[in-house]
């Protein structure tokens, strides 16, 4: 565990409130917490036609508040599909804006929210504490568990031209309130269970493992571990096991806390080419780096993942020889292969030649890639990409 005695700080989101059907108190709580009377409610078109919005909007009328709903936000969204959806909502004055649906529309959520009130484009927002003003009040719903983008202060956007994915962090984009609310996990189909949930753990141990690493984000790491090995692959087979989904989106919050104190390291850095050039999922492209690059990490961090085999259940198993830093590894590799996530980057269009260029780009991730334990060159991020190939897809 990580020393008391560094210099760390931590700062999440304002109120949060939980529970199964935690949202029938969304009206509630927004009248407590100030003088809401018009909220934008931000979704997918999924979300929308599901009726989820109009279920919003119902329970605040309840309360007197007026609400108007914007679909449409695409998965993975870009900086122009964002900068259009902020055309689309105008200069209208909403008091708060409700993003409910996965990280995609929960990122698109906390960027409207500050292209509002300041003078910046998506693009210029680019980089750590560059937005200036604070934005509309925010409230996030996830409903994957997830990217944890409710208790970050991180936006994630791709870059088309460039075939990026980036990052924007800044305070202001922590929410004022958080509902999680499992229930409207339930229906989450079986391959986002996996990829989403794949994405929440490998947030908690890449805060753990991290050259940032402090004593709040070791305590937050370690219980959202704990919750998601216990829940993932119940959660994959019987999508409908309320506590299994409870377990999950409290653990995919608690990973996203731990990442905002310390983050993330080299698997993020190497799963945002993937995503930014080949639209990989973003947990899918997690899930399949995750194995590798602790194997890779592994002599740095076999104390830690010691602590972690412990947190996970494993740490001493009958008739299981490995060392428990070992079982960790392995039982992630065991874990993509029951989660039914492709261990194999050609199910993608990734083709041996690109690796050069995908090293690169990760390469080029330092925000992330200064956080990894062990220094990473660009030969061996190739090394890793390339045991995603199969072997006929190496030259
Ligand atoms: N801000 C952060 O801290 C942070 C952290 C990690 C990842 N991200 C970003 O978040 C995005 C990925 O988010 P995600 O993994 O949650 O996926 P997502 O938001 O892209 O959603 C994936 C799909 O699941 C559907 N979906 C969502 N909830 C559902 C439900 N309950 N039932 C049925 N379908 C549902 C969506 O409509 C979509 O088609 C990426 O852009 C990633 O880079 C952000
Ligand atoms: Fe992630």
């Amino acid at each position: 565990m990580s020393e008391p005695t560094g210099n760390y700080q931590f700062q999440t989101a304002g109120k949060i409130i939980a529970g199964p059907h935690a949202i029938q108190r969304l009206g509630h709580a927004l009248t407590g917490a100030g003088q809401a009377s018009r909220a934008l409610i931000v979704a997918s078109d999924t979300m929308r036609k599901r009726g989820v919005t109009d279920e919003i909007a119902a329970l605040l009328a309840q309360r007197g508040i007026a609400s108007e709903a914007i679909g449409g936000v695409m998965r993975e969204p870009t900086a122009d599909h964002i900068e259009q959806l902020a055309d689309r909502v105008g200069k209208e004055h909403f008091d708060v804006y409700i993003g409910i649906g996965g990280g995609s529309v929960l990122d698109a959520t906390k960027l409207l929210s500050v292209l509002r009130t300041n003078r910046l484009g998506v693009r210029e927002m680019i980089g750590t504490e560059l937005i200036t003003g604070e934005g509309i009040p925010t409230v996030l719903i996830p409903t994957t568990s997830g990217t944890g983008s409710e208790a970050t202060p991180n936006a994630i956007v791709t870059l088309a031209e460039e075939k990026l994915k980036i990052g924007i962090v800044s305070r202001h984009l922590l929410p004022r309130l958080v509902v999680l609310d499992p229930v409207l996990t339930l229906g989450l189909p079986k391959p986002i269970t996996a990829a989403t949930g794949m994405d929440a753990f490998t947030h908690a141990l890449e805060s753990y493992i991290s050259n940032k690493a402090n004593p709040i984000s070791d305590m937050l790491a370690l219980e959202s571990i704990r919750l998601i090995s216990r829940s993932i692959v119940p959660a994959f087979h019987n999508g409908s096991s309320l506590e299994d989904r409870s377990a999950m989106l409290l653990g995919s919050m608690l990973g996203g806390m731990a990442l905002a104190g310390s983050g993330t390291a080299a698997v993020h850095a190497m799963a945002y080419p993937l995503g930014g050039r080949f639209n990989i999922p973003h947990g899918a492209a997690n899930a399949m780096l995750l194995p590798h690059v602790m194997a890779f990490n592994l002599d740095r961090i076999r104390d830690k993942l010691e602590i972690v085999a412990a947190a996970m259940g494993i740490a001493k198993e009958p008739g299981r020889p490995a060392a428990a830093a070992e079982r960790v590894i392995e039982r992630i590799a065991e874990w993509t292969e029951e989660l039914e996530i492709p261990q194999d980057l050609t199910a993608y269009g990734v083709q041996a030649a690109d690796i050069p260029s995908l090293s690169a780009a990760a390469f080029n991730v330092r925000r992330l890639m200064d956080n990894n334990p062990k220094p990473v060159s660009t030969g061996q991020i190739e090394a890793v990409y390339r045991k995603l190939l199969p072997r006929e897809a190496i030259k």
